[in-house]
Parts: C-alpha cells; sequence; structure tokens
C-alpha cells in the first residue's frame, strides 16, 4: 500500500494508542506460564503482538481475543507442549528473543523462525548465555534465525550484557526461571524494565541491586487480570508532529510512562516541547499518564541536545522520529546508536537515505547521524524498507514537507500500531 500526505493545517483532538507492545508481549508470555487464566485489556493490537500470541498457540495455549481483551489460559511454569509446526515470530525480536528464554526451560526442541527483516537479525546475544545456562541451541549461519532450541533443567549465570538490550536481559531472566538457583543479569546500560515489573507482578521473586537484577527459580506463577497502557513509542510520533504543525494540540490517553521508557519525555520538553503529563498513576508496577501536548515554536529555533550515552538506549525506538525533528528543527547529533543496524532494518541508513530524499543535509556515522537541520522539507517517496518506525517517522515528515509525499509499504505500520493511518488522519487537519 502506497500512502500519499500532504502537509497539514494543523492537528487536533484525541489520540488513542494500541496498548504498550512491549508489556503486552511479556504479559502474554508469562501468562502462558502461569497457573489459571490472565485476562488483559487495552493489549496490542500489533502485529508483533499476535505473532507472539499464535506461536503460544502452537505451544498448547488456549488465547482468545475479542477486540483489545485477551485471555489466556496458564499452563504452568513447565506446561508448554512441542510444537508440531515451526514457529513463526514474523517481524518481532521480543517474540524470538523471549519465547527462546523460556523454551530452554522445556524438555523438547522447538524451532522457531521469523521473516526476512528478522532472519537477518543477530540472535548470538541471546544463544550465548542460553547455551551458558545449558540449553542446547542451533542457528543458521554463527547467529541467525531460525534457531533450534532443546532446552531443560538449567543452569543458572551470573552474566553481564554485552550490548544494551532489554530482549537480552529479559531471554536470561526468563530462563532464570528454569535454573537451579538464582540468576542474575548485570546491565551497564540501563534498559526497559517491564520484565522486571511483570515477573514480580506474576508472582516471581526478583531483586534489584545496583546494576544487578537477580530471580529465583522456580516460582509459583499466577494468571493475573491486567490492564496495558497505551505505547509512549507509538505516542511519540503525534508528539513530534503536534512540536512541528502550527497551532496544533493533541490529547493522549492512558500512555506507558515507565522510567525506563520516559526519557523520551524530559528530551522533549528539554528540547522546547510544551507537554504535560496529566492525571499520573500508576497499576501493576507499570506508571502510566494523559499526554497533553501543543505546538511549540521554540523547539523549532534552537538545535535540539545531542542525543548520546544512556539517552540512546533509553530512546533507541524513538529515534527515527526524533531525526525526522532534528532535520525540521535546526539540527541534531545523534552518537551511541550502533544497535539502529540492527532493528527491523538498518535504521541510521534508512533515516539517512529519505531525509535526504527530502532534501536534508545529512552524514551517517557509524553509530549515528549528524543532521544539520533548518531546511523546508520537500515531498519525496519514502522508502519504509518494510520498517515501521521508519514509515511513521516519514508520515510526521510529510505533514511539514511541501508537496506530496509517499510513503511505500505503508502497511508496515501495523507491526506496532493498527489503525496508525486513520488516527493520523482523525487528528490532521
Ligand atoms: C524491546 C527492546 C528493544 C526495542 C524493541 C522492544 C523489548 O530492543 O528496540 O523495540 O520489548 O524488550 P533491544 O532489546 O534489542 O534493544
Amino acid at each position: 500500500m502506497i500512502k500519499s500526505l500532504r502537509a497539514a493545517r494543523t492537528l487536533s483532538g484525541v489520540v488513542n494508542l494500541p496498548g504498550d507492545k512491549s508489556i503486552s508481549h511479556r504479559y502474554a508470555m508469562l501468562a502462558a506460564i502461569s497457573e489459571g487464566t490472565s485476562v488483559f485489556s487495552g493489549f496490542a493490537s500489533s502485529r508483533d503482538c499476535h505473532s507472539t500470541l499464535d506461536c503460544l498457540r502452537a505451544l498448547g495455549v488456549e488465547v482468545s481475543v475479542s477486540g483489545d481483551t485477551v485471555a489466556i489460559q496458564g499452563r504452568g511454569l513447565s506446561g508448554l507442549k512441542k510444537s508440531r509446526q515451526v514457529l513463526d515470530a514474523g517481524n518481532s525480536g521480543t517474540t524470538i528473543r523471549l519465547l527462546s528464554g523460556i523454551l530452554a526451560g522445556h524438555p523438547f526442541e522447538t524451532a522457531i523462525t521469523g521473516d526476512s527483516s528478522l532472519s537477518g537479525r543477530p540472535m548470538g546475544r541471546i544463544i550465548r548465555p542460553l547455551q551458558q545456562m545449558g540449553a542446547v541451541v542451533e542457528s543458521r549461519d554463527g547467529g541467525l534465525p531460525p534457531l533450534k532450541i532443546r532446552g531443560g533443567q538449567l543452569k543458572s549465570v551470573r552474566y553481564t550484557l554485552p550490548v544494551a538490550s532489554a530482549q537480552v536481559k529479559s531471554c536470561v531472566l526468563l530462563a532464570g526461571l528454569y535454573a537451579d538457583a538464582t540468576t542474575a543479569v548485570e546491565e551497564t546500560i540501563p534498559t526497559r524494565s517491564h520484565t522486571e515489573i511483570a515477573l514480580r507482578e506474576f508472582g516471581a521473586t526478583v531483586r534489584i541491586s545496583g546494576n544487578w537484577i537477580e530471580v529465583d527459580p522456580n516460582p509459583h506463577l499466577r494468571g493475573q487480570t491486567l490492564r496495558v497502557p497505551g505505547d509512549l513509542s507509538g505516542a511519540a510520533f503525534f508528539l513530534a508532529g503536534a512540536a512541528l504543525v502550527p497551532g496544533s494540540e493533541l490529547l493522549l490517553p492512558g500512555v506507558g510512562l515507565n522510567p525506563s521508557r520516559r526519557t523520551l519525555l524530559d528530551y522533549l520538553v528539554r528540547s522546547g516541547l510544551d507537554l504535560k503529563v496529566l492525571n499520573e498513576r500508576e497499576d501493576a508496577g507499570e506508571p502510566r499518564g494523559d499526554l497533553r501536548v501543543r505546538y511549540s515554536p521554540d523547539l523549532l529555533q534552537s538545535r535540539m541536545p545531542p542525543i548520546q550515552g544512556n539517552d540512546t538506549a533509553s530512546m533507541i525506538d524513538e529515534i527515527p522520529v526524533l531525526a525526522v525533528l532534528g532535520a525540521h528543527t535546526a539540527g541534531l547529533e545523534i552518537s551511541d546508536a550502533g544497535e539502529l543496524r540492527v532493528k527491523e532494518s538498518d535504521r541510521i541508513s534508512a533515516i539517512a537515505a529519505n531525509l535526504r530524499a527530502m532534501g536534508a543535509e545529512v552524514s551517517e556515522k557509524p553509530d549515528g547521524l549528524t543532521i544539520q537541520g533548518g531546511q523546508t522539507l520537500q515531498s519525496a517517496d519514502i522508502v519504509t524498507r518494510n520498517d515501521h518506525r521508519i514509515g511513521m517517522a516519514f508520515a510526521v515528515a510529510a505533514l511539514v514537507a511541501k508537496g506530496e509525499t509517499r510513503i511505500i509499504d505503508a502497511e508496515c505500520a501495523d507491526v506496532s500500531f493498527p489503525g496508525f493511518w486513520e488516527t493520523l488522519a482523525g487528528v490532521a487537519r
């Protein structure tokens, strides 16, 4: 599908977001290995989370979906059944990496694969710790999917993450549920903490001390009834859109505001965005609130603060849209973002190519981008490389570009934000 977009006069109204993708994956997997029924409202409609549900079904889990409510009949900690088919994680790195941790604790062989993008993404980062724990894991070409995992009783590890990755951290913590003693993971750069929070919510014992996160094995996990907050990474496109389009004002209710993710909000406020968090509350250990954002002419005047170090890791999924903001404002320097090269696409190269197509001056670094900014963006054909965050980020660029921008393969937005195009059309005047 090609989506044609023109500049908007203004953005106004209420944006209802899909459920948080990261939290939905974790709730579904933990529900599957709990005892009793779990019911989740606001569950992500994203294609990625539905890949997780399909994998769980293939592993013998009863899952029913009605609108955004998902009910899962838990099979107990070691109750998954051998799948008769190869599991398909689709486009979803979170599905393959987190589920591998759980499969490593089950005494049968599972094959798991994904689409062409996922098949090119590095899995050595989870294979190495799972092998140290005693699982047998085979891969293609030394670390690519498909993976074949033969699990069983695991040995505990104390593992220092070699990359800043919540997926790797989560994989090891989930495998730790099947270990012979306490498993510990050290992260020197903090990443999203949804697994730690969800594990506790379902009844596991998790201790955090400095950089170390410990999980005790063999917990008695119990099914939960929980509400998934709105996806802050999906909100980012609308926050950026409102920042750029004159006269905009948007309200985004019920957005997840986990401290490990909300660096984005602090960063945008530091950049000059008129953004308020209203009605803050906490449910199931996950803070949430309503966001009110207004057009911010101040933000357009100055160069945005550089994105580097721990901030890069905390905002890793929002960098494509922040790069668009940087191009339309007075520029932005992004560093320490080498991980972007192994996301759903090589996002450094995809951002640079599409910004250049729109007339921006950009240079690529191995681990980031230098964006000059200060130029009026021109319309272009946006090559999304089937990467949802590239498609949606450049939809925001289109809102302030001269002429008609065409987003190629625009259906990729469904990976994290089904209904994105309708939601955007609903607020763009
Ligand atoms: C995610 C972690 C991040 C993020 C991804 C979702 C998660 O990936 O980019 O979209 O749910 O744990 P990495 O763990 O590879 O950094």
